[in-house]
């Protein structure tokens, strides 16, 4: 059988960890590239030996022969070209966010339904061994009911400085959008993908407009960031549950480059992510114990990973490895986020 035939839109920084996944997958096959920038395209062409290259995306959306579409552009460019692909009966994974507005997920959704094709966002921490082993302990019961996380992803002077990330206008927002969507898709996925009802939360620029900001991902920061540095929430889920969660990428915390992890705390156990330990007590003995689960090395890095699973699920028709419904979830909760800064109150979500 031949393979599904792949083509990447914005063939920048994170196109080009998605390669080893559609060279590896034995369903799918990466064939064109689209970009606005002409000299990128080329150099990328060269680079990756791709020869089917369009400086107009829509050009490759409309090639008959193209089955996947891989959207790698900017945050703001995610909804109307995955609209774009999925009319013109495309499979698309896109990199998260899938949008930055929770509106323009449910036009993607919509889109989505009325083609029949799928739609998968591209949360690449699920596809960590660490990760799955994590899952399919919870979901085994180690834990309990979930009633409470804690979640964190924080860099000390570490803000992207290029437009896509700082920029309001290709962005959306800050490092919730960046990093958030990151520590929030995997707490929410490990506790069950509860719905969330509720959040409070602030999301403030307090180091990067000081005089000589820098990054030290490209020197000083540019004039035109405009968007969050810092952000925290506490959300309530419909279920009663409850989470804390923290992102940033400019935070005088003591870390070499990012502190990413999760708690979970459940009625029969804890477990602590990316350590992977199960934390549980036995109130006849009065013992606790602290259990390391087991880990296998993973044989490609996740964001190959999630390609290969992508194109295997089009091909079992099975359902999207990460559904948009979960994304358009992880969305309202930032979305609250940034509106209960503006109200200065908890405000409702959905
Ligand atoms: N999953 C992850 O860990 C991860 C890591 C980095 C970036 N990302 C996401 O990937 C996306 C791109 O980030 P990046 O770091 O690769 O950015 P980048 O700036 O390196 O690359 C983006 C490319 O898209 C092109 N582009 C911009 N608008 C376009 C449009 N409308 N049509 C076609 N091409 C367009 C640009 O010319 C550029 O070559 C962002 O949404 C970001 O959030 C995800």
């Amino acid at each position: 059988m031949s393979k599904l035939k792949v083509g990447i839109i914005g063939v920048g920084g994170i196109a080009g960890s998605h390669i080893p996944g559609w060279r590896a997958s034995e369903d799918a096959e990466l064939v064109a590239g689209a970009d606005l920038s002409e000299k990128v395209l080329k150099g990328w062409g060269e680079k990756h030996e791709i020869t089917r290259l369009y400086s107009d995306p829509a050009d490759l959306i409309k090639d008959p022969d193209i089955d996947i579409i891989d959207i790698c552009t900017p945050n703001n460019y995610h909804a109307p070209l995955s609209i774009a692909a999925l009319k013109a009966g495309k499979h698309v994974i896109c990199e998260k966010p899938l949008a930055p507005k929770p509106a323009d997920i449910r036009k993607m959704i919509a889109a989505r339904d009325k083609s029949g094709k799928k739609l998968m966002t591209a949360q690449h921490f699920r596809f960590q061994g660490k990760s799955k082993a994590m899952k399919a302990e919870i979901d085994s019961g180690a834990l309990g009911d979930i009633y409470h996380a804690r979640s964190w992803m924080l860099r000390r002077g570490a803000a992207p400085v290029r437009p896509g990330f700082i920029q309001k206008a290709h962005s959306s927002g800050g490092p919730c959008i960046d990093i958030g969507v990151h520590i929030l898709d995997l707490t929410l996925w490990f506790m069950g993908n509860p719905k969330p009802a509720a959040v409070s939360g602030v999301a403030r620029a307090e180091l990067a407009h000081q005089k000589g900001a820098w990054s030290i991902w490209g020197g000083v920061i540019p004039k035109s960031f405009d968007v969050e540095d810092f952000a925290a929430g506490f959300v309530r889920f419909e279920n009663g549950a409850t989470l804390i969660i923290e992102v940033s990428w400019l935070l005088h915390h003591d870390t070499q480059g990012e502190d990413m992890q999760m708690w979970l705390y459940g009625t029969k156990g804890g477990s602590h992510w990316p350590n992977c330990e199960i934390l549980s007590q036995n109130n006849k003995t009065q013992q606790m114990y602290n259990r390391q689960l087991k880990r296998t090395g993973d044989q490609l890095e996740a964001h190959a990973q999630e390609c290969v699973e992508f194109a295997r699920a089009i091909v079992e028709d099975a359902p999207s490895p990460v559904p948009a419904e979960q994304s358009l979830d992880v969305m309202s909760i930032l979305d609250g986020l940034y509106r209960s800064q503006d109200a200065g109150k908890e405000v409702k979500i959905g």
